[in-house]
């Protein structure tokens, strides 16, 4: 039987590149090799499409060490880089592409182009492992519906309404899920009468305060607000990275900090929910270096809840999945109020860090799918998919 050809989209320009190498090195590591033939395409930081022969040490499974805590931009652990660097360009042509039948490769730079499709890859589907801007955010999706790909994950609308915590709160709310209260502000209106708005997230709500830009991750521009004097520089911080800004009631009050627990969700129109588990930050909440320097957050599996409480989470999970028309994976993300047990959703990741020791396949492990099944998975909800959007018809 012909191997299905599967290409292993990483890095990007977001400013979670360097994760999104770990996770590609992990996926590139696991996936089944009898059942794929993989291609691994490298986006530098510039934007620029690469693949290369050296790829093949990724697929050989020559990882230097197995990646430990994320650690964002350790060369060690970044054996992708070396794509990046010596990799010959690639395009996906925004038309759709006969797929070749045999074992073709994308074609090289040299010669002289007719078409763009000239040198386009050649994959039955493509596993897009980036982060944040321009690969979680709908964007690549975009390119891939154009190019009439299957690809894996949410479409355009999932990962664009779930990569943006303000239009994220309104699906949310009229799906009836509880969030905590927030106030979202756009830039100019900062810029034009900084007291209006000030006055505005004063009148809302309580410090202390979480400011964050509507549309990033990783915790970039994120900062905890604890009185007046705090919230103008939050402001600027997240105005730095966005048009919107979102200011949210803290979790946990002055005192304490809120508890974390994440759920994965998997599946396309009949989603299911994993065992949910719980992350302690090392620090004040879970912020870049927590999450990607300093070691010493902990993940706790499963998280510490009750048998009511699990099913209370999974539940919304589901429903948070639904909400922002979600396909292939999410992690749904809460805050806790330690004291009232109460629980508000946070966020949903649609493409959420993917390496082998990442909470998302750790979640699906605990529940009984190891990682590499857990791809497969992945691969097929694409295909089918993009299968069902296939029976559309598109004019009378
Ligand atoms: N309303 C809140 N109350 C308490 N802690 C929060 C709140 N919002 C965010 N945090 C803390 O900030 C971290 C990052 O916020 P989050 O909204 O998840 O942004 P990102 O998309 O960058 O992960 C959370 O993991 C949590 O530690
Ligand atoms: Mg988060």
């Amino acid at each position: 039987m012909k191997k299905l050809r599967v290409g292993i989209l990483f890095g990007g320009r977001s400013g979670e590149h360097e994760v999104s190498l770990l996770s590609a090195a992990s996926v590139l590591n696991a996936i089944d090799k009898n059942k794929y033939e993989v291609v691994p395409i490298g986006i530098t930081k510039e934007g620029r499409w690469l693949t290369a022969e050296h790829a093949q040490n990724l697929l050989a499974g020559k990882l230097t060490q197995e990646p430990r805590n994320l650690r964002a931009g350790d060369p060690q652990t970044t054996p992708g880089a070396a794509v990046l660097t010596r990799g010959e360009a690639v395009v996906v042509p925004p038309e759709p592409v006969q797929r070749q039948s045999g074992l073709v490769p994308f074609q090289s730079d040299a010669g002289p182009l007719r078409r763009s499709s000239d040198r386009a890859i050649d994959v039955d589907v493509i596993f897009p492992v980036l982060h944040g801007t321009f690969g979680e955010d709908g964007t690549i999706q975009g390119l891939l519906e154009l190019a009439d790909i299957p690809y894996v994950g949410a479409g355009v609308l999932g990962s664009a309404a779930g990569m943006d915590k303000d239009i994220m709160k309104s699906l949310f709310i009229a799906a009836g899920i509880p969030i905590v209260k927030h106030v979202t502000i756009l830039r100019s209106a900062w810029e034009k009468d900084s007291r209006k708005a000030a006055r505005l997230v004063e009148q809302k709500l309580k410090y202390p305060v979480f400011v964050k830009p509507a549309n990033l991750g990783s915790s970039v521009g994120i900062s905890k607000a604890h009185d007046r004097k705090e919230l103008g520089p939050a402001i600027e911080e997240a105005a730095k990275f966005d048009r919107k800004i979102v200011v949210e009631q803290g979790v946990g009050g002055k005192k304490s900090k809120a508890r974390e627990i994440e759920c994965s969700v998997l599946g396309n129109d009949e989603p299911v929910a994993s065992i949910p588990g719980e992350i302690v930050p090392i620090k004040e909440f879970y912020d870049y270096d927590a999450k990607y320097l300093d070691e010493g957050s902990q993940l706790i599996i499963p998280a510490r809840l009750t048998k009511s409480q699990t099913k209370g989470v999974q539940e919304l999970a589901v429903r948070a999945f639904q909400a922002v028309d979600c396909t292939g994976l999410a992690r749904v993300d809460f805050l806790m109020d330690p004291k009232t047990g109460k629980i508000f959703l946070n966020e949903i990741n649609t493409m959420p860090g993917f390496t082998s020791i990442s909470m998302y396949p750790k979640l699906w492990a605990a529940s009984g799918l190891g990682y590499s099944q857990l791809i497969d998975r992945l691969i097929q909800l694409g295909i089918e998919r993009h299968a069902d959007k296939k029976k559309n018809q598109y004019s009378r």
